[in-house]
């Protein structure tokens, strides 16, 4: 039987970090990850990492305007702890061998980045997350733990109130296996790929959400997707925020700048939700381009800037599009990016189940609240990552050995594996593509009662038809039939709790944006949402926002 003390699913800077914790706190520690680590979504995050370092900028203004751009949704005390860690996190992880890029003195460079009162965004050209994950990678070599590389999570072990380990399949072999944990760390990223169109990669499916849930965790804050305003227009490869804070501009078919419709102060760098929903209206409005884009220009910044400082997107954009954003605008349309929600837990990675922990884009701490900062969620993997690794580590150091029985294996994977002796059922990219149509239509940037009914309809239709999933490939090594399976029943399951959120709250907050309810209503919905799974599906409470300093003001930029 496999047994560690601290199991860590996700092998991306959250995972990675968090492991490093626990071994440093002396723990043996298992990391299981679906990719090799390398490979991890981390490494497509380009613009940056938020710290307050220099002598202008402060600790203050990072957590005020991550307070705004969360439209005051941010629980402020996880925050103040959140931006107090900034600095040192960065100084470590460049201690640790990150080569960020250098202003002219020698030290960080900084951009400005969307919703930040100060360029404050340091970057290693617009390939930060693989700067990071490389380093972290490296750093994490000298260290002694496990690998199970190529392992995808299907659910947790729960026994007597605890969690006390994971099931998984073990992709190369084709076999489910049991490792028993005295504490599981969650650290497996988004769930974008709910949607058809969205920046994340094929494998951001929400295994550990979806597992976490399955198992009586609670979810936070789902309603809350966050659209990227800047993806390639055909294939919805990320266009970083890092080119309109190097001095990138948005222009619509008539040529005019519009964003000076929209954010008179601060223009292209207004907040996420901000820019997405002016570049949808203008689109909407009949002022886009034929292909229904508009144009993210920098032919202006010269040559030298656009290819030294955005070498990513210069390949991006050539190869995925045929454009040379050195002499051609880019044709821009949002996509979806970032989700706020996940699996609730303390500023410590704690959720609501004994022995589980979650960190990264999979958890809501909440620091991002309704609305997510650019640059702060490469911050925010690596303060909450280190976080959870040390509680998880100091629990599971007077926590009893897991109690994990070989016997128990084959009834708890049963319905997947009866998945492959079926004659007849439902196939699942079939399935998955249907649920993404669904979300990209009716649970969008724009929202409405009317959409969400709709919305909501179609994905329980999924989800029932799901019961009947059925895997053709009957071959073992590499079976992507099945995990494809295995990530569309995860995904259809968080597809819900989206959904019943949305359609729950009846206001306009950050990414949140009724159009039956276009303003924010801090009497009724100043609350985060917690759902749990029931039978009939996911059951909404709610609960209080911390607040700390900052009092809620209408948000303008
Ligand atoms: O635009 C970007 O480079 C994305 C950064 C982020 O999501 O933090």
């Amino acid at each position: 039987m496999l047994k560690h003390d601290v199991v860590v699913v996700g092998a991306g800077l959250a995972g990675q970090r968090a492991a490093l914790a626990a071994i440093e706190a002396g723990r043996d520690v298992a990391i299981v990850s679906k990719l090799h680590p390398l490979r991890s979504h981390s490494g497509a995050a380009q613009g940056g990492i938020n710290a307050a370092v220099g002598k202008e900028d402060s600790v203050d203004t990072h957590v005020y305007d991550t307070v705004k751009g969360s439209d005051y949704l941010g629980d402020q005390d996880a925050i103040e702890l959140f931006c107090r860690e900034a600095g040192p996190t960065v100084v470590e992880m460049e201690h640790f061998g990150t080569i960020f890029s250098r202003a002219p003195d020698g030290s960080l460079a900084r951009r400005p980045f969307g919703g930040a009162g100060f360029p404050r965004t340091i970057y290693a050209a617009d390939r930060t997350g693989l700067a990071l994950l490389q380093a972290l990678w490296e750093h994490l070599g000298t260290a002694r733990f496990t690998l199970y590389e190529e392992w995808a999570l299907t659910s947790l072990i729960v026994r007597d109130g605890r969690v006390q380990g994971i099931v998984a399949l073990d992709r190369r072999k084709g076999d489910f296996a049991q490792i028993g944990a005295k504490a599981v760390i969650l650290a497996t990223g988004p769930f974008g790929r709910v949607y058809g169109r969205t920046t994340n990669a094929h494998s951001c499916t929400g295994d550990g959400v979806s597992a976490a849930y399955a198992a009586g965790a609670a979810l936070k804050d789902m309603e809350f997707v966050q659209f990227h305003p800047t993806a390639l227009m055909e294939t919805a490869i990320l266009i970083t925020e890092g080119a309109r804070g190097e001095g990138g501009i948005l222009k619509n078919a008539n040529e005019e700048r519009f964003m000076s419709r929209y954010a008179p102060h601060v223009l292209e760098l207004a907040s996420r939700d901000v820019v997405s929903r002016a570049i949808l209206t203008e689109v909407l409005e009949g002022r886009g381009f034929p292909d229904g884009s508009v144009h993210l220009e920098l032919m202006h910044l010269g040559k030298e800037k656009v290819e030294s400082r955005l070498q990513e997107i210069c390949d991006f954009a050539r190869s995925f599009a045929g454009i040379d954003p050195v002499t051609q605008p880019i044709p821009v349309y949002p996509a979806q990016h970032y989700m706020m929600g996940g699996v609730g837990t303390d500023s410590h990675g704690a959720t609501n189940l004994r022995g589980l922990y979650a960190a990264g884009e999979a958890a809501c701490v909440s620091i991002h609240g309704a609305n997510r900062l650019g640059g702060n969620s490469l911050l925010e993997t690596l303060v909450f990552g280190r976080f959870a690794g040390e509680a998880a580590a100091a629990y599971a150091e007077s926590a009893a050995a897991p109690e994990v029985h070989d016997a128990d294996l084959d009834a708890s994977t049963a319905p997947w594996r009866a998945w492959s002796s079926r004659s007849d059922g439902e196939d699942p990219s079939t399935l998955r593509t249907e649920m993404q149509a669904t979300m990209d239509r009716y649970v969008g940037i724009y929202r409405n009662e009317a959409d969400l009914l709709e919305g909501l309809r179609r994905i329980r239709a999924l989800k029932e038809r799901a019961k009947n999933l059925r895997v053709v490939d009957q071959s073992r090594v590499y079976n992507v039939n099945l995990t494809d399976a295995l990530e569309t029943a995860h995904m259809i399951a968080l597809a819900e709790v989206i959904v019943v959120g949305a359609y729950a709250r009846t206001e306009s907050r950050g990414a949140h944006s009724r159009t039956d309810y276009p303003k924010r209503d801090d009497a009724r919905w100043m609350k985060h949402t917690v759902a749990v799974r029931a039978a009939e599906g996911p059951q909404l409470s709610y609960s209080p926002v911390a607040y700390t300093r900052w009092e809620p003001k209408e948000r303008v930029y």
